[in-house]
């Protein structure tokens, strides 16, 4: 069986004060999730890492925003796996739709940040998703499969199954209009099949989430779709009761 998971990725928010807060009085949620089978976690900025690790129990999921595929060198404002590793933090989103926007980050650049976290034991979220151009043109599936292929390329079974997806439409993030919950587990419901395809049935093991304007009144929409094993989370994330919301609309 597949566990849900929230993550709630703070984007550019929070000063590590405001994080601090946050962690504390989301520490006592752990024991609810457990309860449910529900994993939970946030992404904080890069500077709040070290302090939300220590603040919050080891089940909780402390994931970074990014990451650099190189060790180390010359690569100015760039972070590292060792140094997150250093911090005790094991996850990491990447190919974010932002990063990929304002920071061109390809496909392929992903697959290569993915490589190395999967070498060094850690998780990695693979965020893909299409514009509204490409939705309305009807070519969302044929865009996301592009995304997968190159985002998981040459990995093996067994490494793609330590890969977690997050489905995320560019036109629903941040936008208040979320994806319908047909067209969520439709897509997601389209990715394990291609999945399934690339590393045969180890997809049916792999974690997908769909994300864009997720909130506590429509979080349980997407809970009941049978493809869709959770959310990430952006905006609806960042208050504490409204993520304590968002984990009650999960169990
Ligand atoms: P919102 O939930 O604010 O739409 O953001 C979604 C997102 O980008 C999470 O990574």
């Amino acid at each position: 069986m597949r566990n849900k998971l929230l993550l709630g990725n703070w984007k550019m928010n929070k000063t590590t004060t405001e994080a601090k807060e946050f962690a504390a009085a989301a520490s006592s949620l752990l024991e609810i999730a457990s309860a449910h089978h529900v994993d939970i976690g946030v992404a904080p900025s890069f500077l709040s890492l070290e302090a939300v690790r220590k603040a919050l129990p080891a089940a909780f999921i402390v994931s970074a925003q990014n990451v650099n595929e190189h060790d180390h060198g010359a690569y100015t404002g760039e972070v590292s796996i060792p140094m997150l590793k250093d911090i005790g933090i094991d996850w990491a989103i990447i190919g974010h739709s932002e990063r990929r926007s304002y920071n061109a980050e390809t496909s392929l650049a992903c697959n290569a940040k993915i490589k190395a976290l999967l070498a060094a034991g850690m998780t990695p979220v693979y965020c893909l998703g299409e514009s509204l151009e490409t939705f309305e043109k009807g070519e969302t599936k044929a865009f996301v499969s592009t995304q997968l292929k190159e985002g998981l390329k040459d990995l093996t079974p067994d490494e793609a199954r330590k890969v977690i997806i997050a489905y995320e439409p560019i036109w629903a993030i941040g936008t208040g209009k979320s994806a319908t919950k047909e067209i969520a587990e439709d897509v997601i419901g389209f990715i394990r099949r291609t999945l399934r395809e690339h590393f045969g049935p180890v997809s049916e093991d792999m974690r997908i989430l769909y994300g864009g304007s997720v909130k506590p009144n429509n979080v349980r929409e997407y809970m009941e779709c049978p493809n869709i094993d959770g959310a990430l989370v952006g905006g609806a994330s960042l208050n504490i009761d409204s993520y304590r919301e968002l984990l009650e609309g999960m169990i």
